[in-house]
């Protein structure tokens, strides 16, 4: 009884260290040419729900901020910096709208979206004493970014 508790703990303990080492860390994030990313950042799952709330939370994507999406009407604000999200989900395939989500600038030059996954190469002037400042951490998680893009799918 008690080696079978062991052995499940030890068989929990390193799926739970095989799956945390299988998300792609944002300086590990591999483009394809056209700035697409074909490999899910974590392996689990977009959760759409989850997605929603990420791109009306202001604190987060807040993607509404430029994009107007009838699906998030509910949310109080949409700008219209960026081209309207409806039917996203039929322009796009899935490594496309993940490569947007991550780093836009690598699928339209020079774009104003901010990157969601990105940590190191922002041009970074230091503080007023000119010493360096430390590179800000990535606006969403890697399954925030999954998220999204699992939502962004279902806007067809
Ligand atoms: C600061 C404004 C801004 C924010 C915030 C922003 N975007 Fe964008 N986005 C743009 C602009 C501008 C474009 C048009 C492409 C370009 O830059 O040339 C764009 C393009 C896109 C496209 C391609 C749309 C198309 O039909 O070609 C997708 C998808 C997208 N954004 C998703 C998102 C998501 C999801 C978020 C939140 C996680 C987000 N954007 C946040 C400005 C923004």
């Amino acid at each position: 009884m008690k080696r079978t508790a062991f052995l499940l703990i030890g068989a929990t303990v390193a799926f739970a260290t095989v799956a945390a080492a299988e998300v792609i860390a944002p300086d590990d994030v591999v483009f394809n040419d056209d700035g697409s990313v074909s490999t899910s950042l974590t392996g689990v799952a977009g959760d759409t729900e989850n997605g929603q709330k990420v791109m009306v939370t202001k604190s987060l994507g807040n993607c509404v901020a430029c994009h107007q999406v009838t699906a998030l009407d509910y949310a109080a604000f949409h700008g219209n910096i960026g081209p309207s999200l409806d039917g996203v989900g039929d322009r796009y395939d899935e490594a496309t709208l993940r490569g947007i989500v991550i780093n836009a600038k690598r699928t339209f030059k020079d774009s104003m979206m901010p990157p969601m996954y990105k940590t190191s190469g922002f041009i970074r002037p230091g503080d007023f004493k000119g010493h360096s400042v430390p590179n800000p951490p990535s606006i969403l998680t890697a399954q925030q970014v999954e998220d999204v893009v699992a939502f962004l799918q279902t806007l067809k």
